[in-house]
């Protein structure tokens, strides 16, 4: 008898056939929005759940859904998964990271390349009908080019957002991460370790791509806000939740700091009132991961671990093997 999962959002077609020739699939191609509640309820009898990043899976959840021996994510961060309840309860978790890291270094790159250069308020600008001279400083921002840029965060996208910098325009790279890089993959980065004060003090442009937990919360606040340059600008592509997005918004009015492009917010899809005011931020509705075929990939690849998993016990990528002896 076939395996029963739940793909929870809408996906690929393809993605959904695939999964279909190997298992009882249930689907959500109209991308209804579930509660918690109807979420268990979908999942009862099922094996196998297809997430997508947002739903929350937990000791709630797990408790109530004693079939579900994995859960699935098409996307490379798992903060809606509690991997210690989902190992307690012998859950299998898995990600999607790697294929999609030079995909959403791109677009690190671009949303700094934007946020400094004031694309969008220049937009606004001439859409608004309010382009009607030249001026010397109109719209003048930050270079991009030969300026020190920081990563916050230094897994496999933060090297490759440090790689485009240092070799596509000459930007002396710091970092700062939980552990320091091997000596081979800094100077493949041309990136150095500093201290995050040291990170905070001297970035022209500072990028944040580490994981959201509890001990990321808030690691950019109002406290670390007040330490960067005046001139600096600040990009989050990793997770809402790492930048107090209340005291960002105070900073940028202040000018504390000169301009942010945000990709991800705390309790996003709402995003904080108070940034939306603000001429000097970039915002874009977590997009990062977006081209076609990076989302193909990774879609497939949440698929390949689902049948992996439920057909041969080898899953590819793993979050808790444990669960798997
Ligand atoms: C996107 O945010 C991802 O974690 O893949």
């Amino acid at each position: 008898m076939k395996a029963r999962i739940l793909v929870s959002r809408a996906v690929f077609p393809e993605v959904i056939a695939r999964l279909a020739q190997h298992f009882d699939v249930s689907s959500n191609q109209a991308d209804e929005a579930w509660t918690p509640l109807q979420l268990i309820q979908k999942l009862q009898g099922k094996q196998g759940i297809f997430t997508t990043g947002g739903e929350r899976i937990d000791a709630a959840l797990l408790a109530a859904c004693p079939e579900l021996k994995i859960c699935a994510n098409m996307a490379v961060g798992y903060n809606n998964f509690d991997l210690d309840a989902m190992t307690a309860a012998g859950v299998l978790a898995t990600n999607a990271p790697d294929v999609l890291t030079e995909t959403t270094a791109d677009f690190g790159f671009a949303l700094l390349m934007a946020t400094a250069r004031r694309m969008a308020e220049a937009e606004h600008f001439l859409r608004a009908g309010q382009w009607t001279r030249w001026r010397y400083d109109l719209f003048a921002g930050a270079d991009i080019h030969g300026s020190t840029l920081g990563i916050l965060g230094m897994g496999r996208i933060g090297q490759g957002i440090a790689r485009r910098g240092a070799h596509g325009f000459g930007m002396k790279v710091i970092y700062h991460n939980r552990s320091r890089l091997d000596a081979a993959t800094e100077l493949g980065c041309k990136a150095s370790y500093v201290s995050k004060e040291e990170l905070l003090k001297t970035a022209d442009h500072l990028v944040l791509v580490l994981p959201y937990s509890a001990s990321s919360h808030h690691a950019i606040g109002a406290a670390e806000l007040a330490q960067m340059k005046p001139t600096a600008t600040l990009v989050n592509i990793a997770r809402g939740g790492i930048v107090d997005d209340a005291a960002l918004a105070a900073a940028l009015r202040n000018k504390t700091i000169a301009a942010a492009g945000l990709d991800v917010f705390e309790g996003e899809p709402k995003v904080h009132p108070d940034l939306l005011t603000v001429p000097n931020v970039v915002l874009t509705p977590h997009i990062a991961s977006a081209t076609l075929p990076t989302r193909l990939a990774m879609a497939n690849l949440a698929a390949d671990n689902l049948i992996g998993f439920l057909l041969n016990n080898k899953p590819l990528t793993p979050l808790n093997a444990k669960v798997l002896i």
